[in-house]
């Protein structure tokens, strides 16, 4: 057991959150992961998501750990201005999730208060995985709770353009809070070098998608 500024803000046990990764971070991977001490999130930019399946996935996940755990959500670029290229967020979903999760947690978009203070109305606290040093800094005036600085090294969606532990440190100086680095952490190894850096967590996507409990491995073994 590590504790950190992290941990002791969430109440997990282990300074890890396991990425929102869509359909590849079901209740399954999310419970697990937190009832392994962990922060596990539960994925929602996945097809057909609605108030009423939200509440659904939610339901699995509370129904397998009584551990705090989070939710992700991808948030179109220009959230308010109905400019984006992605379907705009159902806030019911957000409102949803805030009472339900520890944490909701956005990625993509600009930091946007009105989120933050929905997800806080909720009772969860509200974070924001960045890019940039500029970005952290809006996640901080946005309201945010924690941030996680996202490397160019990660998977999935990436909108870091700098290495990792690069961004890491520019973080760490420029916001006070809670800082969790992403991008290219599978190993301990890799965990122990951000912590030395300064973070205050990892936030590990990849190496979870090889987890029994994601739906990503098909088995080769003759059933
Ligand atoms: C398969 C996959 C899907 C992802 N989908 C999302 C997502 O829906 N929302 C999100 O915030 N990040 C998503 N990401 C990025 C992760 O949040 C995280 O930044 C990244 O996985 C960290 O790097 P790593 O994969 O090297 O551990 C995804 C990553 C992967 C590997």
């Amino acid at each position: 057991m590590i504790a950190t500024r992290f941990t002791e803000l969430v109440g997990c046990v282990v300074p890890i959150q396991q990425a929102g990764m869509g359909a590849a971070a079901p209740p399954e991977l999310a419970a697990a992961v937190s009832q392994a001490g962990a922060l596990g999130m539960l994925g929602t930019a996945r097809a057909g998501l609605t108030a009423a399946t939200l509440a659904d996935l939610l339901e699995q996940v509370r129904l397998l750990t009584d551990k705090p755990f989070g939710v992700n959500f991808i948030v179109a670029p220009i959230f308010l201005s109905g400019t984006s290229t992605r379907p705009p967020l159902d806030l019911k979903c957000i409102e949803i999730a805030a009472r339900a999760a520890k944490v909701v947690e956005f990625f993509y978009g600009e930091p946007e208060r009105r989120l933050v203070e929905m997800v806080h109305a909720g009772g969860a606290l509200a974070c924001w995985q960045v890019g940039s040093r500029e970005e952290a800094v809006a996640a901080a005036r946005a309201g945010c709770d924690f941030v996680v600085a996202q490397g160019v090294e990660a998977g999935g969606h990436v909108r870091g353009t700098i290495p990792t532990m690069t961004l890491l440190s520019e973080v760490i100086a420029a916001v006070d809070m809670p800082v969790l680095a992403a991008g290219g952490i599978g190993t301990g190894q890799a965990m122990a070098a951000a912590l030395a850096a300064g973070a205050d967590g990892v936030r590990v996507g990849t190496r979870f998608v090889a987890a029994a409990e994601a739906p990503c491995i098909r088995s080769t073994s003759p059933p």
